[in-house]
């Protein structure tokens, strides 16, 4: 605590320098970029940094490629020189306004790709790279018909976060640089283009696409996909993309997403990017979502025909104030961005569905807080239990953890309880509206916390051991929920000899059904699992997030009956999440070791890079081989 106080003084004058004077309204004149380290990106924005980019690419699905020119507009301070992130781009050329050619150099390949160093001259304000995409973009997914909902045809989606924007445009791929974006993009016949920005409703005659994003955004919110799509409005504001099988149910699962919009914006002020759409991916896209702005990416898995699992809507339309709007300057800033989304995406639910569905949520997610806080414990990094990281020399994605989500909402949660609801919401109101596209660091949110909220209201919180400590604070506010008490009853009673076809479960929400799938005794007999499946009907259940939680159980306990439908889920669905702990579980026994690798082997392919390499990681493969005593 007097260490925090003492970094506070240090802070607080460099705070006003950078953006004392700019109050609500003045985003316009905001810098486009902080001059914070980034230890991910090898652009140094204080010599000279992007304003805006304008593309003009083509994509060869047949050739997996991306190829064109990307023309930048900078702002040069004179030091002869700016550096772009790429990761196994090919650069044919580099262009002055004119057209002339620019000396230029790519740097050595690290976890972060190549630096492109290009020579510019004094006055310099705009030059272009004309580049295509290398065989392994790690961006980019390109999935052949088969592994999509109609079977027709091929698609192509990108995913920036975090430092993946480089694989497919050379650019200064760092959360603290921002600029506006236009797009040329010509795609083959019969396929539709659409982008993080203004889109098309239907397929153009030549196949050509154009796009503008006229907020200025980080690199890694830049976000395309290609494919035989189809739109449908959910209401004036808001609609669907999906593959044409796909696009009915899905506008039916997200009806409320125009409701959540208006929720959102009456809590924390106006939605500043248009129109809010959302595109259904097809199963391999690694996220449950990606808060694209002005269109979330999201994967299939969340259609579960009862519109159970659309609080992820709320959740990746938060971003569009939590991580668009103000975003983590570096990614060891990560929980500004989604601490703050789960907090939001809480109170979009509370107000949409009532506080015991959100508290339900909470309990959820704060299980899954208390068994990452474990795993990172017994780890190489147990400081990756704190809210401010340190990822430097690390990839970023392994410090992406629970703890950012769940943590960092729980210690908003304490916050809103010590100077109650009221003041709380202005204050996060006001945060919005005075650092609007800006970026964000610790530090200078906690400057910014201690001035406008703690001490106005004198209140003192152990800020220093939520920031900066490895484990959740005692004074963790406890999500409660009655209607996981009564599942907890119900599953006492099995326990105790009533039959599972007898429990009182008609009543029950998806939130419910996973406490219970989470929470049954150890060691459950083929006798017991086959009652629960035969009563409930878990193995053949269309919910993923029910699935996912009953096929964890069923290799815990060995249960054979439902291995076709786990190596059939895993051979479709790519999202992560659903991935580690099916993976994990099987590694546990010497006979799920040897399925987890059957499986992969056959998976593997169907999988996006980041889920590849997590999954990788676990099985210890490197480059689709198996380890040498495999
Ligand atoms: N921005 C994240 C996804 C992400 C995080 C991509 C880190 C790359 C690196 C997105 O908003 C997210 O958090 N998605 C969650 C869903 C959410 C409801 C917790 C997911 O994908 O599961
Ligand atoms: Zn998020």
């Amino acid at each position: 605590m007097t260490l925090y106080r003492r970094e506070l003084l240090l802070i607080i004058p460099l705070f006003f320098a950078c953006a004392g004077e700019n109050g609500a309204g003045d985003a316009e004149r905001s810098p486009s970029t902080n001059s914070t380290m980034d230890h991910h990106s090898h652009a140094r924005p204080d010599e000279a940094v992007i304003t805006h980019l304008e593309l003009d690419i083509a994509v060869d699905m047949a050739a997996r490629t991306i190829a064109g020119t990307a023309t930048y507009r900078i702002e040069d301070h004179g030091k002869g020189r700016i550096i772009l992130d790429t990761d196994g781009l090919i650069v044919e050329k580099v262009m002055d306004g004119k057209g002339e050619a620019l000396a230029f150099t790519l740097g050595d390949s690290t976890f972060l790709g190549r630096p492109l160093e290009v020579s510019i001259p004094a006055g310099t304000e705009s030059f272009a790279v004309q580049y295509r995409t290398g065989r392994n973009a790690k961006a980019l997914q390109w999935l052949e018909p088969h592994q999509t909902a109609d079977r027709k045809h091929p698609f192509l989606f990108t995913q920036g976060q975090a430092i993946l924007a480089r694989s497919w445009i050379p650019v200064q791929d760092s959360p603290g640089i921002r600029f506006t974006y236009a797009a040329k993009v010509s795609v083959p016949d019969g396929l539709m283009a659409v982008m993080s920005g203004t889109n098309p409703q239907k397929p153009s005659a030549d196949g050509v696409y154009s796009f503008t994003q006229e907020q200025r955004i980080p690199a890694y919110l830049i976000a395309l996909a290609v494919g035989d799509l189809a739109f449908k409005p959910v209401d004036a504001r808001t609609g669907v993309y999906a593959e044409r099988s796909v696009v009915d149910n899905a506008a039916w699962e997200f009806a409320d997403m125009g409701r959540m919009l208006e929720a959102a914006e009456n809590l924390y002020g106006p939605y500043r990017w248009g129109r809010y759409d959302l595109i259904v991916l097809p199963p391999s896209f690694p996220f449950g979502g990606m808060e694209n702005p002005c269109l979330t990416f999201a994967t299939p898995t969340i259609i579960a025909g009862d519109r159970s699992l659309t609080a992820l809507v709320a959740h990746e339309l938060a971003h569009s104030w939590s991580g668009n709007l103000v975003t983590n300057a570096t990614w060891n800033d990560f929980w500004l961005n989604e601490g703050f989304t789960v907090y939001f995406e809480s109170r979009i639910s509370e107000a949409l569905y009532g506080a015991d569905y959100a508290g339900m949520l909470q309990q959820l997610g704060r299980q899954d807080l208390q068994g990452e806080l474990a795993k990172i414990a017994a780890g190489r990094h147990p400081e990756d239990g704190r809210l401010r990281l340190d990822l430097a020399g690390r990839d970023p994605d392994e410090g992406m953890t629970d703890v950012a989500y769940e943590k960092g909402a729980a210690f908003l949660r304490l916050l809103e309880a010590r100077v109650g609801r009221p003041k709380f919401d202005a204050f996060i109101r006001d945060y919005f509206d005075r650092f609007a596209f800006q970026s964000m660091t610790t530090d200078r949110f906690l400057a910014h916390l201690d001035e406008h909220l703690l001490k106005p209201n004198e209140v003192e919180v152990n800020v220093a051991e939520w920031v900066d400590g490895d484990e959740l604070p005692a004074n963790a506010p406890t999500p409660v929920s009655d209607r996981f008490t009564k599942v907890e009853e119900e599953i006492a009673r099995w326990e105790e000899g009533t039959a599972a076809r007898e429990l009182s479960t008609s009543e029950w929400s998806t939130f419910e059904w996973m406490h219970f799938i989470r929470h049954l005794p150890d060691g459950l007999t083929e006798a017991r699992m086959n009652e629960l499946d035969a009563a409930f009907g878990f193995t053949k259940t269309g919910n993923a997030e029910v699935l996912a939680a009953w096929l964890e159980q069923c290799i815990r306990n060995d249960h054979d009956e439902a291995f076709d439908r786990l190596d059939q889920f895993l051979n479709t669905v790519g999202r992560r999440k659903f991935l580690v702990p099916l993976y994990t579980r099987m590694l546990e026994t010497e006979k799920g070791r040897l399925m987890a690798q059957t499986i992969y082997r056959s998976a593997r392919g169907n999988y996006h890079s980041v889920a590849v390499h997590t999954i990788d990681g676990l099985l210890a493969w490197k480059d689709n081989q198996p380890p040498v005593n495999f």
